[in-house]
């Protein structure tokens, strides 16, 4: 095999269909992979039913189907037991629910800490928690290669501080958080630890045990399943203290016009028909991303990554954002190139088939901490290969000599 083409490519029904494309958007959306459509299309035509309330088979073959989902989930966090794995709409939901359950157990005067790194999903829900409690929020800064700036840690972080949350990985400069010393840190205060996972799911199976942490937040549609599920791990004796966040249908034990009792974990946090073929799909691709090489997968995406620096490095005008290219980096690769607008850059790369973000990455904290008010970026996936990344270099001289 060519050592050079991503032998994985094929596996992805899109990218198959549409061998011209060079995306390099996986930090958005990754693609999904033809063992997650799969199962979503077999189980909606031969076993879609609700789950949980009905009697009848076809419902017994959904249930069924929907905790093999959770088993799979709990077996690639490495969870302690199957009750930990909360299914969500993604990991904006999961975050927010923690934000609220969670959350509801905080007075104010208490500390919520976290980093000017965050996406805005992990930023917005605390402010909201501030605005709702009076806790009082604070902010691990950046280095100016985007990295969480751990020497200020001791000054951010005390007895009262009730919980850190963080990105595991940066979506905006792949830079890896340095969970260990966070979690070190929050534990000799007795603070709690969130890490939300977005970007780290997609470059491996997960150890939530191994990492310490207390929650762990993450998407289906970042780690090749469908969209419109993921999920929100939390440790069990935890989740059992916490209240729900949304109320309905399925996370009752009994419900009278004076009051409602809570069923227990994980029930009590899914309110509602929960997204079912979606978990069914995530856990295919879950369980095929566990039978991957990831120590060669994660060889071969540091050498493009390596490639793809060094030849944005050659072009005059471009700044590069993020940590030494020598750092411990997911491969996301941020730039701005001065007098340019990224929306502008992506449009003629577009024209090119390759297909970028460009924006603020819903990051403005992290970006105005680097001084730029948008930016360009390309992540690179398991199904990249060097020809996406020379292809990427050849559009960006084409974008220069076509915008200038
Ligand atoms: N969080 C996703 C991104 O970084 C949408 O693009």
């Amino acid at each position: 095999m060519n050592s050079k083409a991503a032998p994985l490519r094929d596996e992805f029904p899109l990218l198959a269909a549409a061998p011209e494309l060079r995306y390099l958007d996986s930090a958005a959306t990754a693609q999904i992979h033809r063992s997650a459509l799969d199962a979503v299309v077999r189980h909606e035509t031969t076993r879609r039913a609700n789950v949980l309330r009905g009697t009848y088979r076809l419902a017994e073959a959904a249930d069924i189907a929907y905790a093999q989902a959770r088993q799979t989930a709990a077996r690639f966090l490495n969870a302690g037991s199957t009750d930990e794995i909360i299914f969500t709409s993604g990991a904006t939901a999961s975050l927010n629910l923690v934000a609220h359950a969670f959350g509801n157990t905080l007075k104010a005067g208490d500390r919520v800490l976290i980093s000017l790194a965050e996406h805005h999903s992990n930023f917005v829900p605390w402010q909201m928690l501030r605005e709702r409690t009076g806790i009082e929020l604070n902010f691990i800064p950046v280095t100016s290669g985007g990295e969480l700036d751990l020497v200020a840690l001791p000054r951010l972080i005390d007895a009262r501080t009730r919980l850190v949350a963080v990105t595991q990985c940066s979506n905006v400069t792949g830079a890896w958080t340095d969970v260990a010393a966070i979690v070190a840190a929050a534990r000799e205060v007795g603070a709690r630890v969130l890490l939300d996972g977005a970007q780290g799911v997609q470059h491996g199976p997960q150890d939530v045990q191994a990492l310490g942490v207390d929650f762990y937040a993450f998407s289906g549609h970042k780690c090749f399943g469908p969209g419109g599920v993921g999920v929100l791990w939390g440790r069990g004796e935890l989740l059992a203290k916490l209240p729900p966040f949304l109320t309905g249908g399925g996370m009752i034990a009994s419900v009278t016009p004076q009051a409602t009792t809570w069923a227990l974990p994980p029930q009590r946090f899914e309110a509602g028909t929960p997204p079912i073929a979606q978990a069914v799909g995530l856990a295919a691709a879950l369980d095929w991303m566990m039978t991957l090489d990831w120590q060669q997968i994660h060889a071969r995406e540091s050498r493009l990554c390596e490639l793809l620096i060094e030849g944005l490095q050659r072009i005059p005008t471009l700044r590069l954002l993020g940590p030494a290219p020598s750092a411990a980096r997911a491969p996301i690769v941020s730039f701005e190139i001065s007098g340019l607008h990224p929306h502008d850059i992506c449009q003629v790369l577009d024209a090119h088939q390759l297909a970028l973000r460009g924006g603020h990455h819903c990051a403005q904290p992290l970006l105005a901490a680097l001084g730029v008010e948008a930016c360009t970026r390309a992540s690179i996936a398991l199904y990249n290969d060097e020809s996406d990344v020379l292809a990427l270099l050849d559009g960006l001289t084409f974008a220069l000599k076509e915008l200038r």
